[in-house]
């Protein structure tokens, strides 16, 4: 089966909203479409969220794409499920009329690391990103991707224990690398989404909001 109704037939929530940025929600391991809904309306109030479904699982649980080991990923799988992923993220832009280029990615854990991904591999489906809790997708780097104009904020927790601080810096430096504006947002918590920096994430989201074609420019009459 082609066409967009093949990839659209992913589990999803689609929020219709009239403010920008539209955004991209990306859930962490074990959760689902309805996860990170209540962050998202939080960080772009009334604009529309689109938020599919992981669609590997571990046990129980809904993943975006398979690991080996805690922090360690199967990069074959994670390049295969990010084609998919950036395949039912076109469909549902044609669907829902969404403009290409436009949504801001929030992902979470094993959604930030996905997020990155669709970043390198499919940088003109985003704006930009908010990374919570986000580690480095693969270990030889991003690859020749351009990521000049695109915007990323990486969100780690100080005491989460499965991401070392060298793994913030590393991801920020490929992201720098690739041309991306990039802030890091510490916090003292753990692997989680901190209420210490929301209003920043708020400013970030609405700082990346590509929607406004003359955002940055002196306005001529
Ligand atoms: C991942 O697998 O993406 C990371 O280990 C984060 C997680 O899902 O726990």
């Amino acid at each position: 089966m082609t066409g967009p109704g093949a990839t659209l037939a992913r589990p999803h929530v689609w929020r219709p909203g009239d403010a920008t940025p539209p955004l991209l929600l990306l859930h962490g391991t074990g959760a689902d479409e309805h996860a990170l809904v209540p962050l998202g309306a939080d960080l772009a109030p009334g604009a529309p969220l689109l938020s599919p479904r992981g669609t590997v699982l571990e046990g129980a649980m809904a993943r975006f794409f398979r690991r080996l080991g805690e922090g360690v990923f199967d990069e074959e799988d994670l390049r295969v499920r990010t084609d998919e992923l950036a395949a039912f993220v076109a469909a549902a832009a044609g669907e829902y009329g969404i403009e290409a280029g436009t949504l801001v990615a929030v992902g979470f854990s094993n959604g930030a690391n996905i997020a990155s991904s669709l970043l390198a591999r499919h940088p003109d489906l985003l704006a930009g990103a908010v990374l919570i809790a986000a580690m480095v997708p693969y270990r030889d780097g991003l690859g020749e991707v351009d990521l000049a104009g695109k915007r990323v904020a990486i969100v780690n927790g100080d005491a989460d224990p499965t991401i070392a601080p060298q793994q913030t810096t590393r991801l920020a430096g490929q992201l720098r690398g690739a041309g991306a504006q990039v802030s890091v947002l510490g916090h003292p918590g753990g692997h989680t989404v901190p209420d210490s920096r929301l209003a920043e994430l708020r400013a970030v989201v609405a700082a990346t909001d590509r929607t406004i074609p003359d955002r940055g420019k002196a306005h001529r009459p």
